[in-house]
């Protein structure tokens, strides 16, 4: 069968299906499988589509006659001619079952108002930008870390990300590489991105949860950084319901106070992806 054009009409289980009125359908250009647990895609942008980095949007897909839609960060910056998206595979997933079979060529749909609060508006000014994240919870980060002005308003901007197993590191480790030789990212980024890979199930050279990390002072060690002070640093938080809930306590014990896009702060949360 080949891949369905870009029409009012895609197929999925050979069955000739009517997209839903008012939201966008795009076409899969790339796709890469991390484990068998995590995959990236990239796809086309629709023309008059604006969004801030780190937003997210909800994406889906047609199964059967019904769309099914799933709250997404926007892994591509605000700049970029297309869109990229990094996801988790679940086996039994409403959405993630299809959408980890998808293809080059394919149809993703898209509700045309993106949203969330890991954007640089949401915070007060600062030095140093922590962005604290497991899992595919990276994803509104690497968009964050290719927007320049990410780095027009941080002096330092840190990226944490912790994974149970090595393998699953591999996307921040892709996208540091990226901006290194991007033609005039690296430039804009210069030594300012910090990257700080920890793993919790496997032997890695930096281990353990970033709470246990930032309680025990390792963390600002390894990193040659002074211990959080509100008056310079600001974060980002994005990973599961418990993580969110123990790295803002330790935020706040440190003094900052949550901000939100109506009224940016010290630091802030993306709880759109925790059940
Ligand atoms: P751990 O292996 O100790 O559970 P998950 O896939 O379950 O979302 O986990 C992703 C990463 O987040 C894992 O390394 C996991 O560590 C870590 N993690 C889970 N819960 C928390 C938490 N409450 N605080 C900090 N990190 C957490």
């Amino acid at each position: 069968m080949n891949a369905p054009a870009k029409t009012d009409k895609f197929v999925v289980q050979n069955a000739a299906v009517k997209i839903p009125d008012g939201v966008y359908a795009e076409t899969v250009l790339s796709v890469e499988h991390y484990t068998d647990r995590l995959f990236r895609f990239r796809m086309t942008r629709p023309a008059g589509f604006r969004f801030r980095s780190g937003e997210f949007a909800m994406i889906g897909l047609m199964v059967g006659d019904k769309p099914i839609y799933r709250a997404y960060s926007i892994a591509s910056p605000s700049w970029d001619e297309e869109l990229e998206f990094f996801s988790i595979k679940v086996p039994e997933g409403p959405l993630t079952s299809h959408l980890q079979a998808i293809k080059p060529g394919d149809t993703v749909l898209m509700r045309k108002k993106p949203t969330g609060t890991l954007v640089l508006d949401a915070l007060t000014p600062g030095k140093r930008l922590y962005m604290f994240s497991t899992g595919t919870g990276i994803a509104p980060f690497a968009s964050l870390i290719r927007d320049p002005e990410t780095y027009e308003k941080f002096d330092e901007v840190i990226l944490t990300h912790t994974c149970r197993e090595v393998a699953e590191l591999k996307y921040g480790f892709d996208l540091m590489e990226e901006i290194r030789n991007h033609e005039f990212l690296a430039e804009v980024v210069g030594d300012k991105l910090k990257h700080y890979p920890t793993v919790t199930r496997e032997d890695y050279p930096f281990q353990g949860r970033i709470t246990d990390l930032m309680e025990s002072g390792k963390l600002f060690t390894d990193l040659g950084v002074p211990p959080l002070n509100p008056e310079v640093d600001r974060g980002m938080i994005c990973g599961s319901a418990a993580m969110l809930k123990d790295t803002k306590d330790l935020l706040e014990k440190a003094g900052l106070t949550e901000g939100a896009n109506n009224k940016p702060s010290e630091f802030v949360i993306e709880r759109a992806f925790v059940g």
